[in-house]
């Protein structure tokens, strides 16, 4: 899956200890990037707070490094009441990574994330105008059927399985004993 990535890149979960990282790949970010990721201009400090409260209860956030420097990033989070299982999802790429693949990889990986947590729908934070957005959901139309009057994405088959878990746990980098006994303990929960 990473070979689809720019050459150097990878793309691994981030968490709190990342807050700075996230914070200067954020305040990288063109005008225009930051207007489409944030629906509207942000100033370096609104970046800065916005990047010390992401990383709290339920975001699942992705990162794309670069030889160690974060370029992309995708956030999901669970929205409105947990019966309603919808969630939110936003994806912000630094403007010479743009139109290389990494959006659509992290959309990959947001929406593997999404359907081990359940999640039914997915709202895109994303401008009507914002027509590279879209079409990255578009190629995702087997398993995310979108309306773009509401920007609401459905996700298709929203539960996890043995298999969508042990992807995502593999993703994650960890070693095949431990996903396994991650799996059954995931589904056990379940
Ligand atoms: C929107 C964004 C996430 C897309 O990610 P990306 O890595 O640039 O997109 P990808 O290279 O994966 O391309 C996805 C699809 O978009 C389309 N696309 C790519 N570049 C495009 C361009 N310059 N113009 C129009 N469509 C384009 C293609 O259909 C492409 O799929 P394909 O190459 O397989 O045909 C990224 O450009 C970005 O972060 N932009 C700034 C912030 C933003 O807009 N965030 C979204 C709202 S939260």
């Amino acid at each position: 899956m990473q070979d689809a990535l720019p050459r150097g890149g990878s793309i691994r979960k981030l968490w709190v200890a990342h807050a700075e990282l996230y914070r200067d790949h954020l305040l990288r970010l063109d005008l225009e990037s930051r207007r489409s990721r944030f629906a509207g201009a942000v100033s370096d400090q609104f970046l800065r707070d916005y990047a010390d409260i992401a990383f709290g209860i339920d975001a699942i956030i992705h990162g794309f490094f670069v030889d160690g420097t974060l370029r992309g990033a995708a956030e999901l989070r669970s929205v409105g009441p947990a019966v309603r299982r919808e969630g939110e999802a936003a994806f912000s790429i630094e403007k010479p990574w743009q139109s290389h693949g990494v959006g659509s990889m992290l959309l990959d990986r947001t929406l593997l994330a999404a359907r081990n947590r359940g999640l039914k729908f997915l709202h895109m934070a994303c401008l009507a105008d914002n027509k590279r957005m879209q079409q990255l959901a578009r190629k995702y139309g087997a398993e995310l059927s979108f309306d773009f009057g509401s920007v609401v994405g459905e996700v298709a088959a929203p539960r996890p399985t043995p298999l969508s878990l042990l992807r995502e746990i593999i993703a994650d980098g960890h070693g095949f004993a431990t996903a396994m006994f991650d799996v059954q303990s995931r589904l056990l929960a379940g």
